[in-house]
């Protein structure tokens, strides 16, 4: 199966099972907004508590708040987002379908890319004793079109950067890109777009004022950041985390629910001293690459790509990308932002923004390292990595999905092997000791079988199997869904067995 078969039946079968919707689509759907169905939501909660359980629970200096959607609306003033949350779009005249530039220009640089791959695969067949290294930095043909990159990659950050959007308008000319919809080169002039989605708070007649939605959950953070200090009286270095929806017109929607218009971010802001922030910068970078690893999808499945450019205010960034069917994409973000912010929310504010140090007996405006991740990228991180289809011993094919334990949307399926002689009642009595604690699913119907199978495929690591011995000897047939391994036990150690197995406290425990 290609990668892009794998990302085609990931999408058919977040649909079949209840994990992901297109918004709306009886009207034929709202372009990248997504609805989580009945399990969709599930695995979202479960990533959610993982998260907010690492921070708050594992750090007695970091805390949790909720801000509202709606800000003032200098915060986006401050912040810089109305001024500069742009990206540069275009459009294709003859097929009218509109275009990031910078994304043109990408996908234009990828595809010489795989044209270098293709001569490293021709050479790596002709060759027995074949050093891909030297191949690269010797071979002419690989020569030209790693400078063509290099040019249109340097023309791009040079036009981007001076804003230069009849540079940016002539590079996609003179790289000859055409609209993949029309094949033209009929081209619009490039313009900024803001990215931000305005609306109108209060009445229209009594002097409508424009609001935005809010574009990242940080900034609720920070506005609030003196009154977290001192009600909660708490000493730098600290932490405030947030989880919340973020709202942003992308101008390219695709990829499923990696790039949305309406979406939920994760977000750490930790306050350090001024002169500290590249040591806790380097400490957020490594908790936060161990808090994916620990999910076991393996270590190969993750790289960091640190930002070369850095944006105005930050000192140092990093992305930590996951290995989708797409491709090495960002997950999250990691980003030492100097005292950017706070300082800008004084200035915009009137009010003093800073922090006493009663070790050093001086007042600063503190530094800010954030973590920054996207809630459904994490989503999609999980069921990429969990959508697995295995041939079985006697050819048969079973769907499955394994999701870390913790993270399942069912943990426990209990299935009474027939609808009557009593074993339902036991089914019932076995699922009120476990539901307080976990999602349950009750599956009565079908045989075993194809109750494991669709079990196997919502990813639910444990079916109970209650049978008429239960009755008698109070056991029950535990399946483990990975290696598919049956054993009996007593229904008084079920609690446990689940516990152990699919309880959150393993994993946290890994991160300490
Ligand atoms: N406060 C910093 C900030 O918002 P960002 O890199 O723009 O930084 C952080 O976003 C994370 O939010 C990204 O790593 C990604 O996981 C998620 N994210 C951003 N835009 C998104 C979108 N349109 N759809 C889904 N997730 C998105």
């Amino acid at each position: 199966m290609t990668q892009e078969e794998l990302f085609k039946k990931l999408i058919a079968h977040s649909k079949e099972y209840g994990f992901i919707f297109q918004s709306s689509e009886i009207y034929d759907g709202l372009a990248a907004v997504y609805d989580y169905g009945q399990l969709g939501v599930e695995l979202k909660n479960n990533i959610k508590k993982y998260w907010w359980d690492s921070m708050t629970k594992l750090h007695s200096n970091i805390v949790g708040i909720d801000t509202a959607i709606f800000m003032h609306p200098k915060v986006w003033e401050a912040s810089g987002h109305v001024g500069a949350f742009n990206d540069p779009l275009i459009d294709n005249k003859d097929s009218k379908k509109r275009y990031r530039a910078d994304v043109l220009i990408e996908e234009w640089v990828a595809k010489q890319q795989e044209k270098i791959n293709k001569e490293v695969e021709k050479a790596r067949k002709r060759f027995d004793e074949f050093d891909e290294t030297m191949f690269r930095q010797t071979n002419p043909r690989v020569a030209a079109y790693q400078e063509k990159i290099d040019a249109a990659n340097n023309e791009m950050a040079r036009t981007l950067e001076a804003n230069d959007l009849v540079g940016v308008k002539a590079l996609i000319e003179n790289l000859e890109i055409a609209c993949p919809i029309s094949g033209t080169r009929n081209w619009t002039d490039v313009r900024q777009f803001n990215l931000m989605f305005d609306t109108k708070i209060g009445s229209v007649t009594e002097g409508a004022n424009t609001i935005y939605l809010r574009p990242e959950t940080a900034q609720g953070i920070f506005v609030n950041f003196l009154n977290v200090q001192k009600s909660g009286r708490q000493k730098i270095p600290f932490g405030i985390a947030q989880i919340g929806k973020a709202f942003r017109n992308e101008i390219v929607a695709r990829q499923f629910i990696f790039r949305m218009r309406e979406f939920e971010q994760m977000e750490m802001q930790f306050f350090v001293a001024p002169g500290t922030e590249l040591k806790w910068f380097e400490h957020w970078k490594q908790f936060r690459m161990n808090w994916h690893k620990s999910l076991g999808f393996g270590d190969a499945s993750y790289q960091f790509h640190d930002h070369i450019k850095l944006a105005h205010y930050a000192n140092a960034a990093t992305d930590i990308e996951f290995k989708f069917p797409f491709g090495f994409k960002e997950v999250e973000g990691i980003h030492s932002r100097t005292d950017f912010d706070l300082s800008r929310h004084a200035e915009f504010s009137g009010k003093k923004i800073t922090y006493f140090d009663t070790e050093k007996n001086e007042s600063y405006v503190p530094y800010v390292i954030e973590t920054s991740i996207g809630v459904d990228r994490m989503v999609l991180q999980v069921m990429s990595a969990a959508y697995k289809e295995e041939k079985l011993e006697g050819g048969d094919i079973r769907t499955v999905l394994a999701i870390p334990a913790a993270l399942a949307p069912v943990k426990v399926a209990i299935l009474p092997l027939v609808k009557k002689d009593g074993l339902p009642e036991l089914a019932a009595k076995i699922i009120d000791t476990l539901k307080f604690n976990y999602n349950i699913q009750l599956d009565e119907k079908d045989s075993i079988g194809k109750r494991y199978r669709r079990q196997d495929a919502i990813g639910t690591p444990l079916c109970v199997t209650v049978d008429h011995d239960s009755i008698n000897d109070n056991c029950v047939t535990i399946r483990h869904r990975d290696t598919m391994k049956q054993e009996r036990v007593a229904i008084s150690e079920l609690p446990q067995i689940v516990e152990n197995e699919v309880g959150f406290t393993a994993m946290l425990k890994k991160l300490l």
